[in-house]
């Protein structure tokens, strides 16, 4: 099993930069990235659209040292969504084979870096071999214990809970559960991923200030940060800036403290 003190560090920011010093408290444990704008980031430069999602890799990894960096132990990054299939089918041929490669070339260097890599997403429609990938990336990796990375591909917040709510039933129709007793926590329980914290920063590049169906019941309670950078154009600094505006937010979770002026 993967000790701690073996684990690599991410090799170092470019510029020299370093992760911001804030209060452990004030350090997000979930950070969800809504990955967006590689698209536009290609088109302004001439290029194909695919030529986007390529450059994204190199953001990947930089979100993932960042995160390491920061003690950010659980990063979950949208991938591809469930209605990402209503593309063009050269688009969608591209990011499916493209996402192999990069779990082939990457899983290596996450392991190194002690990152445990689960997936989250519906089967159906998902190309095995990508399944297979992610899989693989998944045994690898499944004593890490310095961050978890949660690759959401083929992932929809509301098809995640539609499957979930279906589980519940299945129970309850032969027994197993007693519907009265069906709870907020029962249905967290039957989430793709039951251990998974609820986000607390989820950060959206390329401007766009929309959910687009991602995590919706673990961010219930999100702090929402959206920046205009695009998503090939991001790198750690990108994470630590939404983690500074995160550490300034007041979060109240429906309470409130009577602070009269004067
Ligand atoms: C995000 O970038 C990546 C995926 C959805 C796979 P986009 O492809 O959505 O890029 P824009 O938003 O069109 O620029
Ligand atoms: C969300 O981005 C999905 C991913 C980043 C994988 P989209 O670009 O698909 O979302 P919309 O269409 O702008 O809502
Ligand atoms: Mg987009």
């Amino acid at each position: 099993m993967a000790s701690k003190h073996k684990y690599e560090d991410p090799w170092p920011h470019p510029d020299g930069a370093t992760a911001p010093q804030l209060p452990a408290a004030l350090v997000p444990r979930h950070v969800a990235v809504v990955m967006d704008g590689n698209g536009r980031w290609a088109n302004q430069r001439g290029l194909p659209r695919t030529e986007g999602h390529r450059a994204g890799e190199h953001a990947l990894m930089e979100v993932m040292a960042g995160a390491v960096e920061s003690g950010v132990s659980h990063v979950s990054v949208y991938g591809f969504s469930t209605e990402n299939w209503k593309r063009s089918p050269n688009e969608i041929r591209f990011i499916m084979g493209y996402s192999k490669e990069v779990l082939r070339r990457q899983r290596d260097v996450l392991h190194a870096w002690g990152v445990r890599i689960r997936w989250s997403g519906r089967r159906p429609k998902l190309w095995r071999s990508v399944i297979r990938e992610l899989e693989a990336a998944e045994e690898l990796t499944q004593d890490n214990t310095r961050a978890t990375l949660t690759m959401c591909v083929n992932y929809g917040g509301r098809a995640e809970i539609a499957d979930a709510v279906q589980r519940i039933a299945q129970k309850a129709a032969t027994g197993e559960l007693d519907p009265r007793r069906v709870r907020e926590s029962t249905v967290a329980a039957h989430l793709d991923e039951p251990d998974m914290p609820d986000v607390d920063l989820f950060l959206r590049s390329s401007g766009e200030q929309r959910i687009s169906n991602f995590l919706l019941w673990q961010s219930a309670y999100a702090e929402m940060v959206f920046l205009d950078t695009l998503w090939p154009d991001v790198d750690r600094t990108t994470l630590w800036e939404a983690m500074k505006i995160y550490a300034r937010r007041d979060r109240r979770y429906g309470g409130a403290v009577d602070s009269v002026a004067g």
